[in-house]
């Protein structure tokens, strides 16, 4: 596939929909939409995308009912304890984004554990933005800057100061379940990202619908503010 984009960010919404509209309780979405998520990240990977962010809990979510709450942490925790094998031999690595240090322990535990073992991969990095908020990583790397007593930066110097400094801009992002938001996802990072939204639920979301995206994103002309 021509111009693929370099990284690539999904709003994984509508598991909660997924599971009402069979009758189910909502947490039944999410554990569908887990499945989804390993689908694309392997999916990703094979079509050579290098970064595919994920957003997987924000600093909003927590206003959820907690047994809900919990149950998205044991999910994700059981998630990294067993996938290990499938990034390796996908050559893939494991990042976290977001106030991680604020998540339970376990939990914790498993990404720093995860992350570990998959630093020397060298394909695609799969960043699972949990506990993110776009709003919060640009006054965390603001408050960075005042603690080490700068008073003047540009915006490659800001850059140093976001949760992954290397992280290139983002040029797709693709939210599922018809919502037409960016909802505090890679506000830094999204300046001139060009956006894809399907109806579909996050649970019934395809590697066919995800070539789909980057088929499209490939015919678009981006201009970043220039002229063709
Ligand atoms: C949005 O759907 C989804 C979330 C808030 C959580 C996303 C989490 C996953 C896809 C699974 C996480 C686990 C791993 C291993 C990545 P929603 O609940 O807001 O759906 P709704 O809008 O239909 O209620």
């Amino acid at each position: 596939m021509e111009n693929l984009p370099l990284h690539v960010g999904i709003i994984m919404d509508g598991n909660g929909r997924w599971a009402v509209r069979r009758g189910l309780p909502r947490i039944e979405g999410h554990r569908k939409g887990a499945e989804t998520t390993e689908k694309i990240v392997i999916a990703a990977s094979n079509l050579g995308i290098k970064y595919l962010s994920l957003y997987a809990f924000s600093t909003e979510n927590w206003k959820r009912p907690k047994e809900e709450v919990n149950f998205l942490f044991s999910l994700m925790y059981e998630y990294v304890r067993s996938k290990l094998d499938l990034f390796l031999e996908n050559n893939v690595k494991f990042r976290t984004m977001g106030r991680v240090w604020e998540l339970p322990d376990y939990l914790q535990e498993g990404f720093a554990w995860m992350e570990e073992q998959t630093a020397h991969c060298t394909g695609m990095t799969a960043i699972f933005a949990v506990n993110y908020g776009g709003r919060q990583e640009i006054i965390d790397a603001v408050n960075s800057i005042l603690r080490e007593g700068l008073d003047s930066i540009d915006q490659e110097t800001f850059r140093h100061y976001l949760y992954i400094p290397e992280l290139p801009d983002l040029d797709l992002l693709i939210r599922t379940s018809g919502e037409l938001r960016i909802s505090n996802f890679l506000l830094w990072q999204s300046a001139y990202t060009e956006l894809w939204f399907t109806e579909t639920l996050w649970p019934d979301f395809t590697e066919e619908e995800f070539r789909r995206a980057l088929e499209d994103f490939s015919k678009r002309e981006r201009r970043f503010g220039g002229i063709k």
